[in-house]
């Protein structure tokens, strides 16, 4: 098996990473729907991924049945409107369900930790994740399992930590405080890892998330022992 280090592909910019990415994703459901069922994958929020998402309608629209692409929700935001343009559902609809016609599992308003096992329950139910794509927050964060997140999380409601809260886009209001995310444990036991990180505030996170030995205190590195693990980056993100 290669280490995490080993398992990074370094692209000139972020329009190339997009490429190799939506590249990657294809080929990773092609073969996984290549079975006959469904693929059940997690795809991130934020703005990093948005223009791999772009490439998928634009260049791979035609290339796989879309329908059998069953997306589950990584993590929402509490305490805004149903409409409110920040909420995580939105993004997916707007970015994936929309322009590709795959199927959302919802998590229809899903706000405690019970709620949030049910979810995590009939993700396993229905055959647990063959495939997730993390973005990564500046502080090392997957999804919202924040530093000091164990890497056998359930899934779960959360504090936000401040460095995250920071980096909310707050035009459209206050930062939320809250959220619930999926937790490490059913995340990281999908079949194919993927991850996606573009520029140089994230540089610190792939540093001592890939290079440094793990530790709960950055959750990038509970993926360094993932057996399936390909990791993106353009070159202002990739440590010297
Ligand atoms: C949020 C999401 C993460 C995402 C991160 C990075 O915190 N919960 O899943 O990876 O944002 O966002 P951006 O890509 O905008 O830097």
């Amino acid at each position: 098996m290669k280490n995490a280090a080993e398992q990074m592909q370094v692209r000139a910019n972020a329009e190339e990473v997009a490429t190799a990415v939506a590249a990657c994703l294809v080929a990773d459901l092609r073969a996984i729907l290549a079975g006959g069922g469904i693929a059940q994958v997690v795809f991130p929020t934020g703005m990093t991924p948005v223009r791999t998402y772009e490439q998928l309608a634009v260049v791979h629209r035609q290339a796989l049945p879309w329908s059998r692409v069953h997306l589950c929700q990584m993590d929402e935001y509490l305490g805004l409107s149903p409409t409110d343009p920040r909420k995580f559902s939105l993004f997916l609809q707007k970015h994936l369900v929309a322009p590709l016609g795959c199927q959302l599992r919802p998590l229809r308003g899903a706000e405690s930790d019970e709620e949030m096992r049910v979810y995590e329950q009939e993700i396993i139910q229905a055959g647990g994740l063959d495939l997730v794509l993390y973005g990564v927050g500046v502080n090392g964060h997957l999804g919202f399992n924040e530093p000091g997140s164990s890497f056998s999380s359930p899934s779960r409601r959360v504090q936000l930590h401040q460095s995250t809260r920071d980096h909310i886009d707050t035009r459209a209001g206050e930062a939320p405080s809250e959220a619930v995310t999926l937790g490490l444990a059913v995340l990281n036991a999908a079949r194919r890892a993927r991850v996606i990180a573009l520029g140089s505030q994230k540089r610190r996170a792939i540093a001592a998330g890939l290079l440094h030995p793990p530790s709960v205190d950055m959750p990038l590195s509970s993926l360094q022992h993932h057996h399936d693990l390909r990791v993106f980056v353009d070159v202002a993100a990739c440590p010297a």
